[in-house]
């Protein structure tokens, strides 16, 4: 209840940037008390919210917090499902250890966990997920989908596509995908995507797919080995990025391309995912547990396993590895 006001209370304000808007206006339009109002408004300004109150005139919103919280992600959010429900926190360990806690406790499908800050952000293989405070999108997303375990890594190409889509249509930029999931710029890693499930061997009870995001970080705030590898999406185009609004995109787009994937299964999730991947003819090395496989991609198979040819003519189904691309 208190937080449907509060998203109503920014929304008016959404509505008219430079206005300002008397408290007697904005509780009748509320439904609540000026007191609560008041309360209203000196909550946002905690938030970070610059808010002008002039005598007579009433309430302005000045400026918005450079920071991400469940108000900032709600508000004018497009979605149906994913985001139905935000678990914020200012700072946690990693959302993926939240969200695994809360799909166990049976939260709804479409809950996400979002965060400014991890303390113990993880990779895949077990890395270390550098995670600073103000600067990325650290989110994990709970489905439950009626589907195999086994088809599980498609969610993952998926999430890739919608996650490119979005950052082309926020920033311009268009990004490729290396199989499985990482989001390059020019070469160097901007967003990784960890995909985990709770199951049983027929049967998912949620899959829970974590995404992080360089978002605004400066060069210089990467920290060694990674600093040579990685870069953001403000360094690239030199402008700050609106953290919120593309997470916002990220999950209108996710949730697009999910109910397609539902209704209509693989193959179109397939097609995109291939018009954004630069794996496919490239030599590259995949190094699996079983070993290191060189030779060329193929392409992907309609279950999104990556199909690798080696120099000796044989072909081998990759499921999990690290890929390095060879240069041309
Ligand atoms: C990778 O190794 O490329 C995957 C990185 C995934 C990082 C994200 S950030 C949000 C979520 N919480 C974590 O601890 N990890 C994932």
């Amino acid at each position: 209840m208190q937080s449907e006001i509060r998203k109503r209370l920014l929304e008016l304000f959404s509505h008219s940037e430079t206005e300002f808007i008397s408290g007697q206006k904005i509780s009748e339009l509320l439904g609540c008390s000026r007191t609560a109002v008041w309360k209203h408004i000196e909550d946002l300004r905690a938030e970070g919210y610059e808010v002008n109150a002039i005598r007579k005139l009433g309430y302005q919103i000045k400026s918005k917090p450079d920071k991400i919280s469940s108000n900032e992600i709600q508000l004018g959010l497009e979605t149906r499902i994913l985001g139905s429900s935000i678990h914020f926190e200012e700072v946690t360990t990693s959302t993926q250890k939240l969200a695994h806690k809360l799909a166990y406790e049976g939260v709804d499908e479409g809950t996400i966990v979002v965060t400014e800050e991890q303390t113990e952000g993880r990779g895949r293989l077990d890395r270390k997920w550098f995670s600073p405070k103000y600067t990325g999108i650290w989110m994990s997303l709970i489905l439950r989908p009626n589907i195999p375990p086994t088809s599980a890594p498609q969610l993952t190409l998926l999430v890739a596509v919608g996650v490119a889509q979005a950052i082309q249509e926020v920033t311009g930029i268009e990004p490729d995908i290396k199989w499985p999931n990482d989001i390059l710029v020019s070469g160097k890693k901007v967003v990784g995507i960890l995909t985990e499930l709770q199951a049983e061997p027929d049967r998912i009870n949620s899959v829970i797919i974590g995404i992080g995001i360089n978002v605004n970080q400066t060069q210089e705030q990467f920290p060694e080995p990674i600093n040579n590898t990685a870069t953001s999406l403000s360094i690239i185009t030199g402008k700050k990025i609106d953290r919120a609004l593309l997470l916002q995109q990220i999950l209108l787009h996710i949730e697009k391309l999910y109910l397609t994937y539902l209704k209509n299964g693989f193959k179109v999730i397939k097609l995109l995912w291939e018009s954004y991947a630069i794996n496919i003819g490239h030599q590259m090395v995949a190094r699996t547990i079983q070993g290191d496989i060189k030779g060329h991609a193929l392409g992907i198979t309609d279950d999104g396993v990556l199909k690798i040819q080696s120099d000796n003519g044989e072909i081998h189904l990759i499921h999990s590895a690290d890929i390095e691309l060879i240069p041309k």
